[in-house]
């Protein structure tokens, strides 16, 4: 066990280690649980790539950063994880302008939109949680393999135990919009995501970790109404009757154990959840991962249809 647990916060998870020298690449890092892995792991000497689609809300965490991190070592870059050529160019940028990636945290991600599309024409949720990150992960690579610690987080959810991807049918076409249906699919997909990074990448000393964070309060509820909102507290709670919000810290603590744990060390391909690694669970309704999510076969799929998708090719 990690001694860490459901509330510890990053500032703990991290107490001790030293990031000098390294390089972190996090998405989403405007906001929530990006910006505070952010603050944490600039706190501890790392220099940080803020990831982002508006740079005034880029500028605006980096200052937020800086108040009580004033030596943090920031940059920021403008990608938008809904087009394909936004994030070839935003990546080309990254080559040009950073040596290397230790650590990439895929942390960017929409919940419960409206039936919406991608620039590309992908159903939203999917396309941004899983898709954009697939396409961009791909594009990073090279950066990766030149960081010294080698490690991928993709930010999953408990929201996974709502629904398996569905590979016949992954944008909605041909059945009725679920805004939780898909916000599951698409964190299934982020689980199915680290388990083929792994298989493929392992044996370069690459590995890759999903992580559920725990409930927190964040602007990721910004496309629900209040009823959508009441509905979801009282599913919630009837499944766990104990459900507690926990603090953006603890939240994203679980994110900065699974890139730094020693533990973790050569292990990725695991669902992680309060600082430990979940057990296969097929009926918990309070913790654990489903067997659908870690499926190498389902991995594999999810690796084709993405590469079908996306166009984007990893280096073999
Ligand atoms: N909060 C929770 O209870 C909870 C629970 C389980 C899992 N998670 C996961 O944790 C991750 C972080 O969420 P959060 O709670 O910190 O939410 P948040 O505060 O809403 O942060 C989400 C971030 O993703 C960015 N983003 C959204 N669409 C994007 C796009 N097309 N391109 C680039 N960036 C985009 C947002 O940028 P803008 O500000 O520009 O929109 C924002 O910075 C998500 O993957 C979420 O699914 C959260």
């Amino acid at each position: 066990m990690s001694g860490f647990g459901w509330s510890s916060t990053t500032d703990e998870v991290l107490a001790g280690k030293d990031l000098s020298g390294r390089t972190v690449f996090i998405t989403g890092a405007n906001s929530g649980l990006g910006q505070e892995t952010a603050r944490a792991m600039a706190s501890r000497g790392a220099h940080v790539i803020l990831a982002g689609r508006d740079q005034a809300k880029l500028d605006e965490s980096v200052a937020a950063i800086q108040e009580t991190v004033p030596k943090a070592q920031l940059d920021t870059i403008t990608i938008d994880l809904t087009s394909l050529e936004n994030i070839r160019a935003a990546t080309s940028r990254a080559r040009q302008r950073f040596q290397k990636i230790d650590l990439l945290i895929n942390n960017a991600g929409v919940m419960a939109t409206p039936f919406l599309h991608t620039h590309d024409g992908f159903e939203m949720q999917f396309g941004t949680n899983h898709l954009g990150h697939f396409a961009m992960t791909a594009e990073l690579m090279p950066l990766i393999e030149r960081g010294a610690l080698k490690r991928i987080v993709n930010l999953s959810s408990r929201g996974h135990h709502f629904a398996p991807v569905n590979f016949d049918d992954p944008h909605f076409e041909r059945r009725a919009y679920d805004p939780w249906e898909s916000y599951g699919h698409s964190k299934t997909a982020n689980v199915l995501f680290s388990v083929g990074l792994e298989q493929r990448f392992a044996v370069m000393g690459i590995h890759a970790y999903a992580v559920h964070p725990g409930g927190i309060q964040t602007n990721l509820g910004r496309h629900m109404t209040p009823e959508m909102m009441e509905a979801l507290m009282a599913r919630v709670t009837s499944k766990d009757a104990g459900f507690a919000w926990k603090t953006i810290p603890q939240g994203a603590a679980t994110s900065c154990w699974a890139a730094t744990a020693e533990e973790l060390e050569g292990k990725g391909g695991v669902y992680c959840e309060d600082c430990h690694v979940a057990e296969v669970d097929d009926e918990s309704s309070t913790g654990g991962v489903r067997s659908y999510a870690l499926n190498p076969s389902f991995a594999d799929r999810l690796w084709k249809l993405s590469e079908e998708l996306t166009g984007a090719k990893f280096p073999s």
